[in-house]
C-alpha cells in the first residue's frame, strides 16, 4: 500500500464540481486497494483573490510543496476580468513556474462510443492516439509585459536548455510509443522557433536516434490535426502553440471536458488538471463533464504515485461509464456531473471485484 499526500486546488466555476468527482474516484481507489491518500484543500485563483487578495497565497504554495502531487480544477471567470490588477490566471501560472513544471502532457484518444460527439467524420478520428507535450514555463507567457500609452509589449524568449529539457521528455515518451515525434514551431517567422528547431534536431539526433523527428509549422499543423489526426504520435511545442492546438485537438475526442493533463518537472511530483477552464457559462448547474479531471487523477496515480495498475483501472472505469451511457450534456447526454462520477466509482468497484 502507498501513503501519499495530495493537495486539492478546486478553484473557480466548474473547478470545484469536477474536482469533487475526481476526489471521490481517488477515495474509491484508496479504499479498494488499501492505499492511504491524505487530501488537503487549498485556495487558488478567483476564490483565493476573494479570500486573501492573492491568486496564489503562500499557504497554497506551501501545501503543494509538502504534497506528492496536486489535483487542480480550473480558475477564472467574469468576476475577475482580464483587465483587473490581480487575476486568477496569474495563480496558475505562478504555480507552474514556482513548482518547476515545465512539461505539460496532454493525451488525446478517441472512445468509439463517442465518435458521434465529434463534428469530425468517424473515419477521420478512428484510431487517434496522440500526445501533445506542451512547454509550460517559458515563451510569451512568461516574457516581460508592458503597456505604454498606445502600445503594448509581450516578449517571447526561449533558451536552449528550456527547449532541450522538454524535447527530451517528449522524445523519451515517443520512444515508448510509435517512435514518431513532431516538433511544431513557426520557424519561417520567429527567432525563438529557429532556436527551437535547431535544439530539437540536435537533441533527437544525439540522444534518441531511434525516434523519427519531423518539423511542422504551426499553422499547417493546426490544419493537419483535424484532417489527418491519426498520423500524429507525439507532438512537442512551445507554450502558446500547445495551449491553442490542444483545445483544437479536444474536438477529435468529442469534448474539451474529456481531456486530462499532467504538468511535470524533473522528479515524480506533478500537477494534474483537465485542459478546460472554469466554464462560467455552465457553472453551478451540475452540467460539467468530470471525465477530464478524473482522467487527470489517473495520470496522477501513474506519474506521481507509481500506481500504474490503479491508473489503468480508473481509465477503464471511465470508458465503462461512457459505454454504459453516462454522458454529460457536452457528450450529447443528460447525465449530471455527480451521476457521471457515480458511474465511474461503480464501474471501478465492479472492476476491482472481478480482479
Ligand atoms: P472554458 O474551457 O472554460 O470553456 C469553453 C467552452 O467549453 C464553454 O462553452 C464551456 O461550457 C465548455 N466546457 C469547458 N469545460 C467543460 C466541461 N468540463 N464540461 C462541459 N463543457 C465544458 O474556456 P473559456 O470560456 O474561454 O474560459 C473561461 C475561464 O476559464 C477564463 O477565465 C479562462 O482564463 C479560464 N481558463 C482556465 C483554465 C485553467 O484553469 N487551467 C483553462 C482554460 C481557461
Ligand atoms: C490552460 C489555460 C491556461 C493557459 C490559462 C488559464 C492561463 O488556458 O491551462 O490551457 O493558457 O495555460
Ligand atoms: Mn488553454
Amino acid at each position: 500500500p502507498v501513503k501519499a499526500r495530495i493537495a486539492v486546488l478546486a478553484g473557480d466555476g466548474i473547478g470545484p464540481e469536477v474536482t469533487e468527482q475526481a476526489v471521490r474516484v481517488l477515495e474509491a481507489v484508496a479504499a479498494a486497494r488499501g492505499h492511504v491518500f491524505t487530501l488537503e484543500d487549498a485556495l487558488v485563483g478567483g476564490a483565493a483573490i476573494d479570500a486573501t487578495g492573492s491568486a496564489l497565497p503562500e499557504e497554497t504554495l506551501a501545501a503543494c510543496r509538502r504534497s506528492d502531487a496536486v489535483l487542480f480544477g480550473a480558475i477564472g471567470g467574469p468576476k475577475w476580468g482580464p483587465s483587473a490588477k490581480v487575476r486568477p490566471e496569474q495563480g496558475l501560472l505562478a504555480l507552474r513556474k514556482g513548482l518547476g513544471l515545465f512539461a505539460n502532457l496532454r493525451p488525446v484518444t478517441v472512445n468509439p462510443r463517442l465518435a458521434g460527439a465529434s463534428p469530425l467524420k468517424a473515419e477521420v478520428i478512428a484510431g487517434v492516439d496522440l500526445l501533445v507535450v506542451r512547454e509550460l514555463t517559458g515563451g510569451i507567457y512568461f516574457g516581460e509585459k508592458r503597456r505604454e500609452g498606445a502600445s503594448a509589449f509581450d516578449a517571447c524568449t526561449y533558451t536552449e536548455d528550456e527547449v532541450a529539457r522538454v524535447v527530451r521528455v517528449a522524445a523519451r515518451l515517443a520512444r515508448g510509443r510509435r517512435r514518431k515525434l513532431t516538433s511544431v514551431d513557426k520557424a519561417n517567422v520567429l527567432e525563438t522557433s529557429r532556436l527551437w528547431r535547431d535544439v530539437a534536431t540536435r537533441v533527437v539526433k544525439e540522444e534518441f536516434p531511434e525516434v523519427v523527428l519531423d518539423h511542422h509549422l504551426v499553422d499547417s499543423c493546426a490544419m493537419q490535426l483535424v484532417r489527418r489526426p491519426a498520423d500524429f504520435d507525439v507532438v512537442v511545442t512551445e507554450n502558446m502553440f500547445g495551449d491553442i492546438l490542444t483545445d483544437e485537438a479536444s474536438v477529435i475526442a468529442g469534448s474539451i471536458g474529456l481531456l486530462p493533463s499532467a504538468s511535470l518537472g524533473e522528479g515524480t511530483f506533478g500537477l494534474y488538471e483537465p485542459i478546460h477552464g472554469s466554464a462560467p457559462d455552465i457553472a453551478g448547474r451540475g452540467l460539467a463533464d468530470p471525465y477530464g479531471t478524473i482522467a487527470s487523477a489517473a495520470m496522477l496515480l501513474r506519474h506521481s504515485l507509481g500506481l500504474e495498475r490503479e491508473a489503468a483501472l480508473v481509465e477503464q472505469a471511465v470508458a465503462r461509464a461512457v459505454d454504459g451511457g453516462a454522458l454529460t450534456a457536452d457528450l450529447g447526454g443528460s447525465t449530471s456531473t455527480e451521476a457521471a462520477g457515480t458511474a465511474v466509482v461503480q464501474a471501478l468497484e465492479s472492476l476491482v471485484a472481478v480482479a
